[in-house]
């Protein structure tokens, strides 16, 4: 903890989001700003791009720990823009890991299982190789080894499949079909983890609460159940929505194959991740997907309508 930072555990911390603006993003600034003072910096306040403006905006601040979910996420425009790419998800995280280790701070910095080239069923850990299909994977997966690089007691967290109040995802996008009547369909041949983002909010807060020196690296933060189709997926939020008591005008979701879908860049089939270094870190067991995919459409569900 830096000079200035929290003596006991529990005490609130000092901590900087860069990309608050995103879905994880807002999430950690509403879920820990519940007990830490939180301060966030999103695109408007902050481009990645510019290096001065970052040493600037965060290098001019004290915090006990800095958390980065910020990044270029369209996986086609990666693949159109992978210099771009590059400079905002693999050298900006880099610069912001040099700049929180000068201060003595924490860095959480969040990555993705595209990652992983995803040509085996199962589950991936920690130590599992990676090889990314596209410029998005590449550019995230140099930014992981850029930031362990400055400090292996730094954590890169890996996500899938998020999804939460602060921007719509792939499951509102579902549920709003079913509202509306559409025909349903989702890709059935690949294969990751569904993950709220208050879950991953609260999983970051037990990294940060873990002792001075303990753990650090890369941590994969997911929902528990194990790994799902993105047609399971669809099907679970729609029967969620349907137990929920919401006006759905259809119902089943129909299985589409991956190539089907004409997307520009490749993406990775099997991506699911475990979760158990988190779990034996921290004594926390995140709970089921679909658990928290019921509790995320019956909270929420009703603003998804035509
Ligand atoms: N969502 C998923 O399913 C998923 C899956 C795997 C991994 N991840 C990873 O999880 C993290 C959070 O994802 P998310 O779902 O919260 O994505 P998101 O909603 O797209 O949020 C990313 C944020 O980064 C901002 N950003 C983009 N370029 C920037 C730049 N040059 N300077 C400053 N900010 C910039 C975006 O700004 P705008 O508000 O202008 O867009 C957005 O607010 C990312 O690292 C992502 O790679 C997400």
């Amino acid at each position: 903890m830096s000079a200035a930072g929290p003596e006991r555990e529990g005490d609130p911390l000092r901590i900087v989001v860069v990309g608050s603006g995103g879905r994880l993003g807002g999430a950690l600034m509403r879920v820990l700003g519940e007990r830490h003072r939180v301060v966030g910096l999103d695109r408007g306040a902050l481009d990645l791009a510019e290096p001065d403006a970052v040493r600037r905006e965060v290098g001019g601040r004290d915090f006990d720990a800095l958390l980065c979910p910020a990044a270029i996420t369209g996986v086609d425009y990666c693949e159109a823009h992978p210099e771009e790419a590059m400079r905002v998800n693999a050298e900006a995280p880099a610069l912001l890991a040099e700049l929180a280790a000068a201060k003595g701070a924490r860095f959480v910095h969040y990555s993705t299982d595209y990652v992983f080239g995803g040509d085996q069923p199962g589950e991936r850990g920690e130590a599992d190789p990676v090889g990314p299909l596209g410029a998005y994977g590449r550019s995230k997966a140099a930014g992981e080894q850029r930031v362990l690089a400055v400090s292996p007691r730094f954590w890169v967290a890996r996500v899938s499949w998020v999804f939460g109040p602060e921007r719509a995802s792939f499951l509102e996008a579902i549920v709003g079909r079913a509202l509306a009547g559409e025909a349903l369909s989702a890709v059935a041949d690949k294969y990751s983890v569904p993950s709220a983002a208050d879950d991953l909010c609260r999983m970051t807060e037990a990294l940060l609460r873990l002792p001075e020196g303990e753990g650090g690296g890369l941590v994969h933060l997911c929902n528990g159940g194990g790994g799902c189709s993105w047609q399971e997926y669809g099907q679970a939020a729609v029967d969620a929505a349907a137990r929920a008591g919401l006006p759905l005008r259809s119902r089943a979701v129909a299985p589409m194959r991956l190539e089907e879908i004409g997307f520009e860049a490749p993406r990775p089939r099997h991506t699911a991740m475990s979760n158990a270094r988190f779990t034996r870190l921290t004594g926390c067991e995140p709970r089921p997907w679909r658990e928290a995919v019921e509790e995320h459409v019956a909270r929420y569900g009703s603003r998804w309508g035509p």
